[in-house]
């Protein structure tokens, strides 16, 4: 194994990824950032550099469990302070598993600045995938507003509130197409042939198989990618081998990675679109589009045809039969245990708080503490966040999840689910309608630090005593997000066996920003000495004094 050494400086710049032109956060001039590419158990060190004029920044490397380093897990409030304007910060971890990974912004709504990227994980020397192919892509699916991030972030929490609304354009690896035609917008502010808009393109040599590791870091949107006149081989799910299935379309939701094998097996002479659309919301952004462009014709010439339009936005059976296919590939994932040792259900509902729309788990919205979970724990700071469990479910017999979301009682809170280490946990994500008649919303659910099962979906309310009797022993696939559909639930397993604090959210950004969201902790006791340059902030100020 070898260490990788990235430095990257992380910056505001003008960048018109779909046309128009608004402040980007880049790395290194990019949005994307570079893709990082290691092999299984190198050590990934990041230097980052933060030259935001005023803004704080941390990066969380999504997927990658930081065993060990739990300190390096870049989620601001939960196991870091910020990084100061000015200040340079090192993420060092070791990428134990081989796969698809992502990493992106951790700081309030910070990642729909732009600043995200990818990281490909490939097998070490000699070692083979169980499958073949020719040449390995990276693709970021995204969804991007021209609010910035802050104009968004006050929305959400004014009284009243004011809704983000739909993303003004779908990008696919950092490129979109907003119209510039739109009324309103400032024609010195958008301009259609500017080439950072330009439609992002694949180059493949006819014949050849492509794996393209797709990812998605929509702020909002749930996804269907496909391409024009090409199945996609589906074999990767979150770093995990899939028993291999065929789909037209890709349903992708936020947080989530899948590798899909294309064969470039078409037509040759000419070029083919590839297409994003927003599917689980009835939503007026137009799709995001690529090219797929055959050697050697033009990459620039537009395909004959007009782009796909994709599936309907509210078929929701289409997108759970798509779930339900996600299988472990046979002799590759440990099966999971039997049995649990703490099951906590989780409703999520919508309601107001003091007069400010909020999302709550068990009637807890979630708040930071000014004092990073990790360092408060480690140090034994009683005082930095309230002590008391969140809790395990809610009022199953009386709750209607059809009715609009009734809980008047609902608080915010910092408290924390304390696990035991070593233990086997089970998440039951309950759905319910939101604070609209007949709306309940797709939310997926990413963890931090650990890959956990998915034990089987449903939908209405979760049945305690019939429910677990239909969970997947055989063959369920792990991930680290997986989606609670409308009215419906998804059930999880996991082992509380890694050391830390792990944020687990709704990988929504605004659904987070608004209290969607919560923490677990294991181990502590088994954590490390805490480097000094994660303190600095809350009552960690007291440590960066003392010798
Ligand atoms: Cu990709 Cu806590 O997020
Ligand atoms: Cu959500």
């Amino acid at each position: 194994s070898r260490v990788r050494h990235f430095k990257w400086e992380v910056k505001h710049e003008f960048k018109s990824p779909d046309c128009y032109n608004k402040l980007v956060i880049t790395i290194n001039g990019k949005s994307p950032g570079p893709t990082i590419l290691a092999q299984q158990n190198d050590t990934v060190i990041v230097e980052l550099k933060n030259s935001l004029e005023t803004e704080n920044v941390a990066i969380h490397w999504h997927g990658i469990r930081q065993i060990g380093s739990p300190w390096s897990d870049g989620t601001e409030g939960i196991t870091q302070c910020p990084i100061l304007p000015g200040d340079t910060f090192v993420y060092k971890f070791v990428v134990d598993r081989p796969g698809t990974y992502m990493y992106h912004a951790h700081y309030g709504m910070q990642r729909t600045g732009g600043l995200y990227g990818s990281i490909r994980v490939a097998l070490p020397d000699g070692e083979s995938e169980p499958f073949s192919y020719d040449y390995d892509r990276s693709i970021i699916l995204n969804d991007w507003y021209h609010k910035s991030t802050f104009e968004q972030a006050a929305g959400l929490s004014s009284i009243p509130f004011v809704w983000v609304g739909e993303p003004q354009s779908l990008l696919i690896q950092g490129k979109g197409q907003f119209d510039c035609s739109t009324p309103g917008i400032q024609a010195s502010l958008c301009n259609a042939t500017n080439p950072e808009c330009s439609p992002y393109v694949l180059r493949v040599i006819p014949g050849k198989t492509y794996r393209l590791r797709i990812g998605s870091l929509t702020a909002l949107a749930a996804l269907s990618f496909e391409i024009e006149g090409h199945n996609m081989t589906v074999v990767e799910a979150d770093g995990h081998y899939v028993e291999p299935f065929v789909v037209k379309n890709l349903f992708i939701y936020s947080g989530e990675t899948y590798s899909v094998l294309i064969k470039a097996d078409q037509d040759p002479s000419r070029n083919y679109w590839a297409s994003s659309k927003v599917v689980s919301r009835n939503s007026t952004t137009t799709n995001g589009l690529a090219i797929l462009n055959y050697y050697p014709n033009h990459p620039k010439r537009s395909p004959p045809t007009v782009p796909p339009t994709g599936p309907l936005w509210n078929d929701v059976e289409a997108r759970v039969n798509q779930s339900i296919k996600i299988k472990a590939r046979q002799g590759y994932i440990l099966p999971p245990p039997q049995t649990s040792d703490r099951v906590i259900v989780m409703l999520n509902t919508q309601n107001t708080i003091n007069g400010h729309v909020r999302w709550s788990i068990n009637n807890v919205s979630f708040n930071f503490p000014q004092t990073p979970y990790l360092i408060a724990l480690k140090q034994n700071l009683k005082h930095a966040f309230n002590q008391n469990s969140p809790p395990n479910g809610y009022d199953f017999a009386n709750y209607d999840i059809y009715s609009v979301a009734n809980n008047t009682n609902a608080t915010s809170s910092d408290s924390i689910y304390r696990l035991k280490f070593n233990s086997t946990v089970d998440i039951i994500l309950q759905n319910a309608n939101t604070m609209t008649k007949n709306n309940s919303e797709t939310h997926p659910w990413h963890l931090h630090g650990h890959d956990f099962w998915v034990m089987g979906y449903g939908t209405g309310k979760f049945n305690m005593s019939t429910d677990p009797k239909k969970y997947n022993f055989v063959n369920p696939i792990m991930k680290n997000t997986v989606a609670v559909q409308p009215y419906g639930w998804t059930a999880l397993r996991f082992r509380a066996d890694n050391p830390g604090v792990w944020a687990f959210h709704c990988h929504i950004e605004s659904h987070f920003y608004m209290g969607m969201g919560l923490a677990f902790e294991e181990g502590i006791d088994k954590v490390g000495r805490l480097p000094s340059s994660i303190m600095g902030c809350g009552e960690t100020k007291a440590f960066l004094h003392r010798p």
